[in-house]
């Protein structure tokens, strides 16, 4: 077994404390944290919405904790809205005694700047600090619109978009921890550009079935034996209660 594996007992796993290597100088380390169904599936009725148990839900505010940054895709965003909140006040105390704010900043990125408006990472401004990274190709109305909300817009070029969000976050914003909440063509976008460092997956008990679905890590490139990319198992923790297996593995490039 490779030396960075640990053993633990089944149930739920702490997550509030991560040993984690420090972050390279161009950009922060990279958690992503998804769920799945036994059969790979992260969306049900186009949302992930009904797929993790509330230990789940638990151990994604813990991951948190952890956090500078909590980055989504705009695809999220418009599914299911998105936030950076701790909604636990034992878990915002592990962060002050830090000296960390309670909540992460909240992030997206989009192409398009076709997002929506009303959701909270655009008006919950007392709750928590939200950046937009979008790219100069997108029209000139929308971004607009986007700045009127108050959230700062960070200008990306678009033949480069995620790898200056992610210098972005490490030289302005000091973030040296990211979590990355998806959705999956966010996840593809970042094993393309080498920053997947670490993948948190839930796998839950239940099918969802169907001819197509989205999986974790969806990427435009047709897969190869040779293009495999090999993860390092950190744990794998069985909760009988949830019957839910919660995966950590690390990618050493
Ligand atoms: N099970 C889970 O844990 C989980 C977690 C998250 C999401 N989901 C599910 O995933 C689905 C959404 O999938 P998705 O792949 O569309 O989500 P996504 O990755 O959140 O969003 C894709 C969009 O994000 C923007 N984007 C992504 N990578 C970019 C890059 N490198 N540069 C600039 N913009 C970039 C683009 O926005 P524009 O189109 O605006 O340009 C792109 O169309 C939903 O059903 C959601 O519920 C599941």
């Amino acid at each position: 077994m490779p030396h960075a594996y640990r053993a633990y007992p089944p149930g739920k796993p702490d997550y509030t404390a991560l040993d984690l290597p420090p972050a390279p100088a161009h950009r922060p380390y990279i958690l992503v944290n998804m769920v799945a169904s036994l059969d790979g599936k992260v969306a049900v009725e186009g949302r992930e919405r009904g797929l993790g148990s509330p230990t789940d839900q638990r151990l994604m505010r813990e991951l948190r904790v952890n956090a500078d940054v909590i980055l989504n895709g705009a695809g999220t965003l418009r599914a299911s809205g998105t936030s950076s909140r701790i909604d636990a006040e034992e878990l915002q105390a592990i962060r002050r005694e830090r000296g960390k704010p309670p909540s992460p900043t909240a992030a997206v990125i989009s192409r398009s700047g076709d997002l929506p408006l009303d959701r909270r990472f655009f008006t919950a401004h007392d709750e928590f600090d939200a950046v937009l990274y979008l790219a100069t190709s997108a029209p000139d109305d929308r971004r607009a619109a986007l700045v009127a909300t108050g959230r700062p817009v960070i200008d990306v070029p678009p033949h480069d978009t995620l790898p200056s969000a992610l210098r972005h976050m490490r030289h302005e914003l000091g973030a040296d921890v990211l979590l990355v909440e998806g959705g999956p063509t966010l996840n593809g976008a970042l094993l393309q550009a080498n920053a997947l460092d670490e993948l948190f997956l839930t796998v839950g008990p239940l099918i969802v079935g169907g001819t197509h679905g989205l999986t974790a890590i969806e990427t435009s490139t047709t897969p190869t034996v040779d293009g495999l990319t090999r993860m390092e198992l950190i744990h794998a923790i069985p909760n009988p209660e949830t019957g839910e297996v919660y995966l950590r593995y690390r990618h050493r490039p």
